[in-house]
């Protein structure tokens, strides 16, 4: 049985991660949230005053990127790794709604990008892999494997990412997140670099009205099919 790369993209809040996470226990691959690695650098630029609301200081966060480390570890507990900037855990931090409205002008930046693209396409050296992005099957790993692209509707994406965020105990209005969805589809799909894209040979899943477990077992049926191709 060979190793692959498993690429999953598409737009925010789909549940590219959750079916990732799923994929890789399967198989006994390793799962990477590129997103995640966009969060915790978004979250270096805000403690150091270079992004904010109404501001993105570019030249100052191209020039500190070399002082921004970032490594996932394993949780045994959780199941999954947790990414580290700097020495520090800051998985729990990266998923507040002030971080999702920044990232997508911080994850705009050219440099930024080459910087945890180079990252990224390390960790894939090896194959055994299941990454999800917005620019993993065209642009960290154009000969991947299988490559899948997620969408669904916006109205489900925000009540989802809502529903998580109230779990957590955060407090935010439905209207904001709706907008935010919205807004980094926008910000994502219309960069100038790596916009968010079908690659030509990804298959697109619309889990607007998918459950988890039938996603699940069609997408199995895809990664058996790629790992046994010659
Ligand atoms: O997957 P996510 O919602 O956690 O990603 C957060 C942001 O990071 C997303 O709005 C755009 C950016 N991103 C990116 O530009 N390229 C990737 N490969 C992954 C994420």
């Amino acid at each position: 049985m060979k190793n692959i790369i498993i690429a999953i993209d598409g737009f925010s809040s789909t549940g590219k991660s959750t079916i990732a996470k799923l994929i890789a226990k399967k198989y006994g691959y390793i799962y990477v949230d590129s997103g995640a690695m966009y969060r915790a650098v978004t979250l270096f630029a805000k403690e150091n005053d270079l992004v904010g609301k109404d501001f993105l200081k570019t030249k100052e966060l191209i020039s500190n990127l070399k002082n921004i480390s970032l490594f996932f570890k394993s949780n045994i507990d959780l199941g999954f790794s947790e990414i580290y900037l700097n020495n520090k855990n800051v998985e729990n931090q990266i998923r507040s709604l002030e971080i999702s409205q920044l990232v997508s002008k911080v994850s705009a930046i050219s440099e930024v990008r080459k910087k945890l693209v180079t990252e990224q396409q390390i960790m894939g050296q090896e194959k055994g892999l299941v990454m999800d992005g917005r620019d993993i099957g065209t642009v960290v790993f154009p000969n991947a494997e299988l490559k899948l692209f997620m969408t669904a509707s916006a109205d489900k994406r925000a009540k989802r990412r809502y529903r998580e965020l109230i779990d957590k105990g955060d407090t935010v209005r439905f209207e904001e997140i709706l907008f935010n969805v919205q807004e980094r589809d926008r910000i994502d799909s219309t960069r100038d670099d790596s916009p968010l894209m079908k690659a030509n040979n990804a298959i697109e899943f619309d889990n607007s009205d998918m459950g988890i477990n039938e996603q699940f077992k069609k997408i199995c049926v895809l990664v058996e099919n790629a790992i046994h191709e010659k």
